[in-house]
């Protein structure tokens, strides 16, 4: 049995201590934000914030995640309103979207850091693959996005495409407290 904290919420995972916190996320708890891309620590897909760094879930097992504190993409920000969220919608710097919550949670985890990160820091904090190649507009949202969060700059945009401001607001789902082994 391991347990943590999984946006703000106790839970444990009942589940072999090898397990990768991402299969537990994803397959137990039922997290499926976060993407599993390569399952190798590559590609980035998998990033959560563990005691506010961005680790790649894949690579962390359970037993090693036991006693921490977890944010997932469906935990950082209930309106989805977080500046980074706020940026790469208005640079339009989301494709296909299966990168998207990963470099998410990498930039936030940098902005908690530093602010107004640099070119070269915002390439070596959010080193996140994306097969769209999104790159160029990338960069120029996370730089927008530490300005929205120094309060220098405001985004007014729309919610994303195909999200209602009723589904923008609704409450992140509840995280049953105990998770057994597949689920059930
Ligand atoms: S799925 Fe974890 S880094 Fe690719
Ligand atoms: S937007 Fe498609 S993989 Fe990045």
């Amino acid at each position: 049995m391991s347990q943590m904290t999984v946006n703000d919420r106790p839970v444990q995972f009942d589940m072999a201590p090898d397990t990768p916190l991402l299969w537990a996320l994803r397959d137990a708890a039922n997290l499926t934000g976060t993407k599993y891309g390569c399952g190798n620590g590559d590609c980035g897909a998998c990033m959560v914030i563990v005691d506010g760094a961005a680790l790649r879930s894949c690579l962390i097992t359970i037993a090693e995640a036991e006693g921490r504190f977890i944010t997932t993409i469906e935990g950082l920000s209930r309106d989805r309103a977080h500046p980074v969220q706020q940026a790469l919608v208005a640079e339009q710097a989301i494709q296909c979207g299966f990168c998207t919550p990963g470099i998410v949670m990498a930039a936030a985890a940098l902005l908690q850091q530093n602010s107004a990160p640099g070119e070269a820091e915002i390439k070596a904090a959010v080193p996140n693959l994306c097969r769209c190649g999104v790159y160029p507009r990338l960069v120029r949202a996370i730089e927008r996005a530490g300005r929205v969060a120094r309060r220098q700059e405001k985004i007014s945009a729309a919610p994303a495409p195909g999200i209602s401001a009723e589904e923008a607001a609704r409450e992140v789902p509840a995280l049953r407290p105990v998770v057994r082994n597949g689920g059930a």
